[in-house]
C-alpha cells in the first residue's frame, strides 16, 4: 500500500497554483510570479501581508504564553485585545466572546441570543427563531446555514437542519417587489415586521444580516433608510439584531464597523477576517453590556466554548493588527482609496457584461449580465464569474468571484478589496487591469452566449 497523506482540497477539479510567499499587498506563486492581492484573499488581509510588527507581538505572545485553556484561566492578551475592541466598537458593545473564525462567531451569536432569553424571562421563553434574508451567508457550518439563505452552498445539507424564517434582501437591481427606490418605500426592510407578526414575537429571538452584503451579491450597499428602520422593528418587537460584520468589520468599508454609515448599534457584532488579518485564526462577537450581564447575573455561564477560545496568540495578533490600522490611520486611507477605487472602476461601466457596479470604501462588487437591457445573467455553464477571475488573475491580480445570487443558480458577480494599505497608485493599477481583464472576458462571454 502506498501510505501518504494528502490534502482534500476546495475543489479536487480545480487546477490551483502554489502560494509560497507574501509581503504587503502581494502574493507569490512557487514559478516566483506576484500577484496583487486584490481581494484580501476573502477580505481577511486587512493589514496586508507579513507585517513585522504583527509578526513580533504574535511570535513574543508563542514566546511568553501560548496556551492556557479558557475553562481554567483568564489572560492578559484577550482582555487588552477587549479593551481595544471596545475602543472602536459603536454603543456599549463592550463585552468580548473570542473564537477561531467567522461561522464560530455566528454560532456563539444565536447561541448567546436564546441563552439572554432564558436568562432573562425563564426556561420556558419560545424565543428562538433567528430571522434572515435569502441571497445571504453566514457560515459553513450546520446552524449557520440553517440561518443563511444561499441557495448554492445549502441546498445539499438543507434537509439536514432547521429552517428559520427568511426575508428578501434589499436587491434593488432585482427587486423581489418589481419596484424601484426611494418611491418603493423600502417594503424588503417592512418584510422584517410582517415576518416577526407571523411568526410572533414571543418566537422570534433575533434578526441577522450583513450591513452590506459580501459575497453572495457583490458588495449590495443598502438604501440608507435600511438599518435604521430594521433597527426600530427589532426594538419594538423586543428582537436582537445581529449584524453579520464578519467581511465588513474593523474598517474594510470606511468606518471602524459597517453599521458606523447610519449611525445604527446593533445588540451584538459578530466579526472575524480582517481582525487579526490572516496572521492567526480569529474571530468574536461584541456584544451589549445589558445580554452579557443578564448571563453575569444569572446563572453566570455561557453554555457554550470552543478549546481555541480566548486564545492568547490570537488575541496578541488583533492587538497588534489594532495597533498598525490606528498608527497608520488604515480606516481613513480605506475610506479615500476606497473613494479613489469606486471612481476608477465607474469607466468599467462602459463594457458591454458589466451589469452594476457596487460597494463603499475598499469593498466593491461588479455584477456582470449577458444583456444590460434586460439584466439577463449568463447560464451557468459560461461559469461567467470565474472567466473574469482567470482573464484578472491572467494579467496579476486576484480577485473573489461569487454567483447564483439571481434565482439560487444563475448569476454573477465579484469582490474587489485590497488590503487597506493599498496605496492611490496601486488603486489605479488595480482598476487599469480590471478594465482590460473585463474587456477581454466580456469578448469571449459574449460569443459563446450567442453561439
Ligand atoms: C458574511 C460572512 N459571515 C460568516 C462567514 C464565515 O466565516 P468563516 O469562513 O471564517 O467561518 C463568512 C465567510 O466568508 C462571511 O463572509
Amino acid at each position: 500500500m502506498n501510505k501518504k497523506g494528502h490534502v482534500i482540497p476546495r475543489d479536487f477539479k480545480k487546477k490551483m497554483s502554489k502560494a509560497v510567499r507574501a509581503e504587503g499587498i502581494y502574493i507569490y506563486d512557487d514559478e516566483g510570479k506576484g500577484y496583487i492581492d486584490g481581494c484580501s484573499g476573502a477580505l481577511i488581509s486587512s493589514v496586508g501581508h507579513c507585517i513585522p510588527e504583527v509578526i513580533e507581538a504574535v511570535h513574543k505572545q508563542m514566546q511568553t504564553l501560548n496556551f492556557a485553556h479558557p475553562s481554567r484561566w483568564r489572560n492578559t492578551a484577550t482582555e487588552e485585545a477587549a479593551a481595544a475592541i471596545a475602543e472602536i466598537t459603536p454603543g456599549d458593545l463592550n463585552y468580548v466572546w473570542f473564537v477561531s473564525g467567522g461561522s464560530e462567531a455566528i454560532e456563539s451569536a444565536i447561541k448567546i441570543t436564546r441563552q439572554y432569553f432564558i436568562e432573562r424571562d425563564g426556561p420556558g421563553s419560545s424565543k428562538h427563531l433567528i430571522a434572515a434574508r435569502w441571497n445571504s451567508y453566514h457560515g459553513a457550518t450546520l446552524g449557520t446555514m440553517a440561518v443563511a439563505g444561499n441557495m448554492s452552498r445549502r441546498r445539499i445539507f438543507a434537509p439536514m437542519f432547521k429552517e428559520h424564517p427568511k426575508i428578501p434582501a434589499h436587491y434593488c437591481y432585482r427587486c423581489s417587489y418589481k419596484l424601484e427606490y426611494p418611491v418603493c418605500n423600502l417594503p424588503c426592510a417592512h418584510e422584517l415586521e410582517n415576518l416577526i407578526q407571523r411568526e410572533g414575537a414571543d418566537n422570534v429571538a433575533a434578526f441577522i444580516a450583513e450591513p452590506i452584503v459580501g459575497s453572495t451579491v457583490g458588495a449590495l450597499v443598502p438604501p440608507d433608510e435600511y438599518w435604521p428602520l430594521i433597527r426600530d422593528i427589532c426594538s419594538r418587537y423586543d428582537v436582537i439584531l445581529i449584524a453579520d460584520e464578519i467581511m465588513t468589520g474593523i474598517g474594510r468599508t470606511g468606518k471602524a464597523f459597517c453599521v458606523d454609515h447610519w449611525d445604527v448599534v446593533p445588540d451584538i457584532i459578530a466579526s472575524a477576517k480582517g481582525m487579526a488579518s490572516g496572521y492567526i485564526p480569529t474571530g468574536g462577537i461584541f456584544v451589549k453590556e445589558a445580554i452579557a450581564e443578564t448571563i453575569k447575573k444569572g446563572s453566570g455561564h455561557f453554555q457554550h466554548g470552543y478549546t481555541y477560545n480566548a486564545n492568547p496568540v490570537s488575541a496578541a495578533a488583533v492587538s497588534a493588527v489594532l495597533r498598525y490600522i490606528k498608527k497608520n490611520n488604515l480606516i481613513e486611507n480605506a475610506r479615500i482609496q476606497g473613494e479613489l477605487l469606486g471612481e476608477e472602476m465607474a469607466r468599467l461601466k462602459a463594457v458591454p457584461i458589466v451589469g452594476e457596479l457596487r460597494g463603499k470604501g475598499l469593498m466593491r462588487g461588479v455584477e456582470i449580465v449577458a444583456d444590460r437591457e434586460t439584466r439577463k445573467p449568463f447560464p451557468r455553464s459560461l461559469g461567467a464569474s470565474g472567466a473574469v477571475t482567470a482573464e484578472c488573475i491572467k494579467r496579476g491580480l486576484v480577485v473573489y468571484p461569487s454567483g447564483g445570487m439571481v434565482n439560487g443558480v444563475e448569476g454573477d458577480n465579484f469582490l474587489v478589496a485590497p488590503p487597506l494599505i493599498v496605496t492611490e497608485d496601486q488603486v489605479r493599477e488595480i482598476a487599469g487591469i480590471l478594465e482590460r481583464a473585463l474587456y477581454a472576458a466580456s469578448d469571449t462571454l459574449l460569443k459563446a452566449d450567442n453561439a
